[in-house]
């Protein structure tokens, strides 16, 4: 097998961390972990989550790491080699497929509310929220979503970042890229939590929101949501972290580095909780605002603030960076298939998935505006739908797919090589991949589905 991908390869573990890190941390720890803890009442929420992330998140990441490290291609061609050599059937294959749609499903959303955070930056930085109240915000956020060209126009903005980072390829467009935004994010998050920390008052409200156990919240269908989250924030069921891993050297231990970006990544969604929360507790406001809550209800509480301005523009600014280095993910299995399958260059790749993936995102743009009266799946708009049938479907069963293949199918031989520097707690990951992961997941399946 190759001992290089033909894309190009990460040039240290630390780059490999910051790229998955990178891919990990975005939307969904800033945007959504947040309103989903607050609809779903907290601390039981936050517990079940981080459950999830390390007992099946953990195991998966690293399985998608050993494949796509295994297979050194896109997640396709390296589900169909690995099959081929492990005497599998080709229709494992389909789990490439599988993950390719799922991303161009999630990215159809992603950028829209990643166009979303652009156009705040420029919001919060005219002063428009100082003082203002919550009419105003409101009214801020719907005229933005119902403008049809605006929404498009930033939604196409982010396209064009992201296909230009993917056409500049594994390492002068992703690596450069993660190489500054994450120290960065990193920096911006901290300063962030102790302005909400110093300033708010209600700190530690926040932190008894996030931590403190109230078991009449429980519901499988939160578990279903905490579950769908931890897939989602970590990247994992469609092959992101699989592509990613074809370009990891060789050796680097996948169990420990598979951890470090969880742990990074919770870290990350924590610490957004306890950005946003005690500012909208020192407000007054609602913690179950849904997906409004960082775009109406934060901005508000920023205007109330002390240098909210300021520390606004640098709280969407952070926003958007952890959108891009996610985006570039989402569409790197894709764009490393049509690179293999086109035998073309990463431009000509980077601009058909990309255009792809503008072209179904204008479904996301519209789903505020022309088409907000058009549902798909019951009282969902193609948004919703997107949002919904990618994150607690696809994903979790690209997941257990991955899992079963990699516990059950995938040539023992080879799992102990890619396994080699992780000795020690290898009996247990194997463990977690064969039973614990696909079985929780079914589980949870099941109790929410009938
Ligand atoms: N993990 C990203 C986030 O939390 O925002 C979203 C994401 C990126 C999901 C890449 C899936 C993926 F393949």
């Amino acid at each position: 097998m190759a001992s290089e991908s033909i894309h190009g390869m990460w040039s240290s573990r630390l780059m490999f961390i910051l790229a998955a890190a990178g891919s990990a941390v975005g939307l969904g720890n800033i945007w959504r972990f947040p309103y989903l803890a607050g609809e779903n009442g907290g601390g039981v929420f936050v517990l079940v989550y981080v459950g999830c992330i390390f007992l099946i998140g953990v195991p998966i990441m690293s399985a998608e790491i050993l494949l796509g490290r295994a297979g050194r291609q896109s997640p396709i061609n390296t589900m169909r080699e690995l099959a081929a050599t492990s005497g599998a059937s080709r229709l494992w294959q389909g789990v490439g497929w599988m993950g390719a749609i799922a991303g161009f499903m999630i990215l159809s959303f992603y950028a829209v509310i990643a166009g979303w955070a652009i156009s705040y930056i420029f919001q919060m930085g005219s002063g428009a929220f100082i003082g203002a109240d919550a009419d105003f915000a409101k009214s801020a956020f719907t005229s933005l979503t119902g403008n049809v060209w605006s929404v498009v126009g930033w939604h196409t903005l982010f396209m064009a970042i992201t296909i230009f980072i993917a056409a500049r390829g594994v390492g002068k467009g992703l690596e450069t890229t993660v190489k500054y935004l994450m120290p960065a994010l990193f920096v911006l998050l901290v300063v962030l939590v102790i302005y909400a920390a110093a300033t708010s008052g209600h700190f530690m409200e926040g932190v008894s929101f996030l931590f403190s156990l109230n078991f009449e919240k429980f519901s499988w269908s939160a578990v279903l949501s905490a579950m769908g989250q931890a897939f989602f924030t970590l990247s994992l069921g469609m092959g992101a972290i699989m592509a990613y891993g074809a370009y990891m050297p060789k050796d680097i231990s996948i169990l420990g580095t598979a951890t470090i970006i969880a742990l990074l990544d919770t870290t990350v969604a924590l610490m957004s909780g306890l950005i946003i929360f005690p500012l909208v507790f020192a407000n007054g406001l609602e913690s179950s605002a849904g997906p409004g809550l960082m775009f109406i209800t934060l901005p508000l509480a920023f205007g109330q603030m002390p240098g909210g301005q300021i520390f606004g523009v640098i709280f969407f600014v952070l926003v958007t960076f952890a959108a891009i280095t996610s985006s570039i993910s989402l569409v790197e299995p894709a764009v490393a298939w049509v690179v293999e399958k086109m035998n073309t260059s990463r431009p000509v790749g980077a601009l058909a998935v990309g255009g792809l993936a503008w072209f179904v995102g204008l479904g996301s743009a519209f789903s505020t505006n022309i088409w907000a009266g058009i549902t798909i799946i019951g009282d969902m708009t193609f948004f919703d739908t997107m949002d919904y049938v990618a994150n607690n479907i696809m994903l979790p069963l690209g997941g257990v797919l991955i899992a079963l293949f990699t516990g059950w199918i995938l040539d023992k031989k080879i799992v102990e090589d890619q396994m080699f520097a992780d000795t020690t707690y290898y009996p247990l990951w194997r463990f977690l991949i064969r039973f614990i992961a696909p079985a929780a997941v079914m589980v949870v399946f099941i109790m929410t589905f009938i």
